[in-house]
């Protein structure tokens, strides 16, 4: 009888632990172009960051317009980032994919229509 009661509360414990795993397993899942694109948003030469605000890469450029209030949709992130605007540069050493993903992440990250 002891055991019994001993053995239900560690069994729930487990169960509750698996189902944390699993959700995190599930976030991590969902968003690895997310987390490539912020990287990207920081880390691509020159950094979109050192001109741009952008709440979620946690970067206040101000050089460029404050991406949080234009709210971009993704077509018009990469044709900026294809040709260049005003003072910000082309960016010719980004590949299609790399091109692709830090689109799509800049207009979910200022929640624009994609
Ligand atoms: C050297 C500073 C600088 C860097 C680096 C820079 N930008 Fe810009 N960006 C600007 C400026 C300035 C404008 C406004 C240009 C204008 O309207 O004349 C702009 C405009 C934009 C726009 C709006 C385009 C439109 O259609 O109005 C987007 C989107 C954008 N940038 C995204 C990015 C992304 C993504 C990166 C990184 C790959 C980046 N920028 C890097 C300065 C920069």
């Amino acid at each position: 009888m002891r055991e019994t009661a001993l053995a239900l509360p560690r069994k729930r414990a487990f169960g509750a632990g698996l189902l944390i795993a699993c959700l995190h397993a599930g976030v991590l899942a969902a968003d690895p172009d997310m987390e490539a694109g912020r990287a990207l948003f920081v880390g691509a030469t020159p950094a979109c960051a050192i001109c741009h605000t952008l709440n979620d890469a946690q970067s206040s450029g101000a050089i460029g317009p404050k991406l949080d209030e234009l709210k971009p949709d993704a077509a018009r992130v990469e044709t900026a980032i294809r040709n260049g605007i005003g003072q910000m540069p082309a960016y010719t050493s980004l590949s299609d994919k790399e091109i692709e993903v830090l689109a799509a992440y800049v207009a979910k990250a200022t929640g624009a229509q994609q």
